[in-house]
């Protein structure tokens, strides 16, 4: 298959209906400044081929996306452990949404809903500080660290490429993550954080800052598609090597599909089929387990927040390829 074309192809399609429908993210202006027109997609094999078109080589705010990527870092330090905060299952709620851990005892559904997203950020910090797991691939453990570094680390590693937090984003979002203050609040008075609120806070609201590109996303997620082998073929060494386990990679893939994608998760597997990781600055990125992994961006959102051109780029893409879980 020559995915170059596929990707050419989608990048024509969706390139007249940019601008046209949706909402660009505007509870910052860092993020409301962003042109709707914009659209990038790009993908990284098993093999480690790479395609790319439109943006695919502009970075933008990934936001919600670094949720795939905390829960990596925490799976592989923690294990099966991280289960005993966090729960497995959709919430059928927003991501921001605070009704839930009131009957659950401030235990989160799932890691990618904020408050689970927040649970995650709370063991990265104790680990970091604990000096517990190495953070990258090249670092050995061992005395205490800083969450972010560890973040930023993996980051590079995985993309191969320096990765950055946006200060201006980071602090719009401690400016305005009323929510997310509360979220954090509210677990701990259940006893479920460990750290204090402002170093979990601090944590999660750089991780929402992190720009990349979609070339980028789409290698650093290559391991989803490689049963958690290193996207090039090196990295810290888990299991023979691994990113994480294989089991581990499958697991990702499942809270992927079940809960990536807010509480449209149910409407993306019909539609689309993929597991997929989708944030409020428009990107998303998606596995064909076994197979490659995908990268979009389009800025507009639709009403459940993940991108609306980004979606329907990921929904061409199965058409023109048969290739999807399903
Ligand atoms: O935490 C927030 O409210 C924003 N940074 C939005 C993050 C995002 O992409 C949506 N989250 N699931």
């Amino acid at each position: 298959m020559n995915f170059q074309t596929v990707l050419d192809e989608i990048d024509t399609e969706i390139r007249p209906l940019l601008g046209a429908a949706g909402t660009v993210a505007s509870y910052i202006p860092a993020l409301a400044r962003v042109p709707a027109e914009h659209f990038g997609i790009a993908l990284h094999t098993r093999d480690g081929e790479e395609a790319c078109a439109g943006d695919a080589r502009e970075p933008f705010s990934i936001q919600s996306v670094s949720k795939l990527f905390t829960l990596t870092l925490a799976m592989r330090c923690l294990g099966d452990r991280l289960w005993e905060r966090i729960g497995r299952e959709p919430s059928g709620n927003p991501f921001n949404s605070l009704v839930q851990l009131e009957f659950e005892a401030g235990r989160p559904r799932n890691p990618f809903i904020n408050a689970g997203a927040l649970a995650v950020a709370d063991r990265l910090v104790t680990q970091a500080r604990a000096g517990e797991c190495e953070g990258d691939g090249d670092r050995p453990g061992g005395g205490p660290r800083d969450a972010r570094d560890d973040l930023l680390a993996l980051m590079s590693d995985l993309a191969g490429e320096a990765v950055a937090f946006d200060a201006e984003v980071a602090a719009s979002e401690a400016a305005t993550g009323f929510r997310n203050v509360a979220l954090v609040n509210f677990m701990k008075s259940f006893g479920k954080i460990d750290n204090d609120v402002a170093d979990v806070l601090d944590m999660y609201f750089h991780q929402c800052a992190i720009r990349m590109s979609c070339a980028q996303l789409a290698r650093a997620a290559g391991f989803l598609c490689r049963d958690g082998a290193h996207p090039l073929g090196r990295g810290r060494a888990t299991d023979a090597g691994n990113v994480v386990t294989d089991r581990q990679a499958r697991r990702i893939n499942a809270l992927m599909l079940t809960c990536g994608t807010y509480d449209a998760a149910g409407d993306v597997a019909f539609s689309i089929g993929l597991p997929c990781k989708s944030g409020v600055g428009g990107g998303i990125v998606a596995v064909v387990p076994d197979r490659l992994t995908l990268a979009v961006w389009s800025p507009a959102l639709d009403a459940s927040g993940n991108s609306l051109l980004g979606m329907k780029a990921l929904e061409l893409f199965v058409a023109k390829t048969g290739l999807s879980v399903f």
